[in-house]
């Protein structure tokens, strides 16, 4: 691993694993492609560890010539694939980009990572690491078994019927070229960076501002949720030890509620930033996701057994330094709410959304 290039790296997760990689990997060169879509911003990637080998290039994955251009003048050896449309609720109200991103923008990726490897003299060391997510498995009944890496594929959301047919994309180019890659399909990720319109940090600010907590239908759906870290760490040993043409699932080892992650989260408020009533009455329930998955649940005993990982942080622990985080970091966020026209993206949203008595 010489010449990394991450894509989507001025995203959530894309952005904590350029942290962690340039404290793991002292020797990486970092070459970050990113489009600053409205949930990309250079405000992610301040106060890296080693700025001198991270370069910044803005670009989208579907242009092909960019992509090729970018492979072959930075001597790229290894790709690791974040840059995705990732909202779900952003895919009920317009699908289009993430047909476009998620598919043909990882085909165009795949297609420039074979002519480099093809034209590698080290063979051997190219990797492409595809990042995928639980939601592609569908939706769990309460008293299934978890998901594991051979549960068949029943996407239910136009981002997850999105991302299951990269990952398929990718494991063509595994069967049909022999393209080195490795998959991971990773449960809900929560922690530093989060744009705001997801339900962690969405929670945590609106209660800040005293704005009502939505939370869809009767709130008992179930998700898995991965302190980013964790996840980051576990991403570095599949590229450092994982097996050429596998999946490894990786999860959090809890599955709350939505409700009780809320709950949670506003007892953490109570006792870090007390205001005049409990944060917990703020919860409104609002009208339900289209389509709603009711649960997902990971089953990470391959990725345990097989390369010796586990998640180092539990729910409490992970969701308190997150609510310190933002609250430490005021700054970012109002300068993530301000860009790309979050607010009216919000309010307009607020405007379809009942309140369920
Ligand atoms: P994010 O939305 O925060 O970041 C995505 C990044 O990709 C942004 O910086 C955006 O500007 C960039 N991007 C979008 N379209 C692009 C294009 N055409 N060309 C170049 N860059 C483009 O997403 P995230 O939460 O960091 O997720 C990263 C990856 O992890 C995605 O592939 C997502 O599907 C997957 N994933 C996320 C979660 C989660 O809980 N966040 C869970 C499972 C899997
Ligand atoms: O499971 C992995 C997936 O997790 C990733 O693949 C996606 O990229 C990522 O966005 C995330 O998708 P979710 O839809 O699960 O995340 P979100 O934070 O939007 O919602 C989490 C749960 O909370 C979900 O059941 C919907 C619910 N929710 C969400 C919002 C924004 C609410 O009840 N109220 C809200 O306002």
């Amino acid at each position: 691993m010489k010449n990394v290039l991450i894509t989507g790296g001025a995203g959530f997760i894309g952005s904590n694993f350029i942290r962690y990689l340039l404290k793991a990997e002292p020797d990486v060169q970092i070459i970050n492609i990113d489009a600053l879509t409205y949930a990309g911003s250079l405000a992610n990637l301040e106060h890296l560890p080693d700025n001198t080998r991270h370069t910044f290039i803005q670009g989208d994955i579907c242009d092909s010539v960019f992509v090729e251009r970018i492979v072959e003048q930075y001597q790229v050896d290894t790709i690791v694939h974040f840059a995705a449309e990732s909202h779900v609720d952003r895919s009920i109200a317009g699908p289009t980009p993430f047909i476009q991103t998620n598919i043909v923008g990882t085909f165009t990726l795949l297609q420039a990572a074979y002519n480099a490897w093809g034209k590698s003299e080290n063979k051997n060391d190219f990797r492409f690491h595809h990042i995928s997510t639980d939601e592609v498995f569908g939706s769990l009944l309460p008293d299934s078994p978890t998901f594991t890496e051979i549960t068949p594929y029943d996407p239910r959301s136009p981002y997850s019927a999105s991302k299951a047919a990269s990952d398929h994309l990718v494991r063509a180019y595994y069967h049909t070229y022999g393209l080195p890659v490795t998959i991971t399909n990773c449960s809900n990720n929560y922690g530093p960076y989060q744009f705001p319109e997801k339900l962690i940090p969405l929670i945590i600010l609106n209660a800040l501002q005293g704005k009502h907590l939505p939370v869809y239908g009767d709130g008992k759906q179930v998700r898995d949720w991965l302190y980013v870290e964790d996840h980051c760490d576990a991403i570095h040993l599949v590229l450092k030890k994982g097996k050429l043409g596998e999946t490894y699932n990786i999860g959090g080892e809890n599955q709350p509620t939505n409700i009780e992650i809320v709950n949670m989260i506003c007892a953490i408020l109570d006792e870090l930033k007390p205001a005049s009533l409990p944060y917990a009455s703020l919860i409104q329930y609002v009208s339900d996701r289209p389509g709603h998955d009711r649960r997902y649940a990971m089953n990470i005993e391959k990725i345990k057994q097989e390369l010796n990982w586990s998640p180092k942080h539990t729910l409490a622990n992970g969701l308190r330094e997150t609510v310190e985080w933002y609250l430490l970091n005021i700054d970012w966020v109002n300068l993530i709410m301000s860009q790309n026209n979050y607010q009216n993206w919000l309010n307009k949203k607020y405007q379809n959304q009942e309140e369920i008595k």
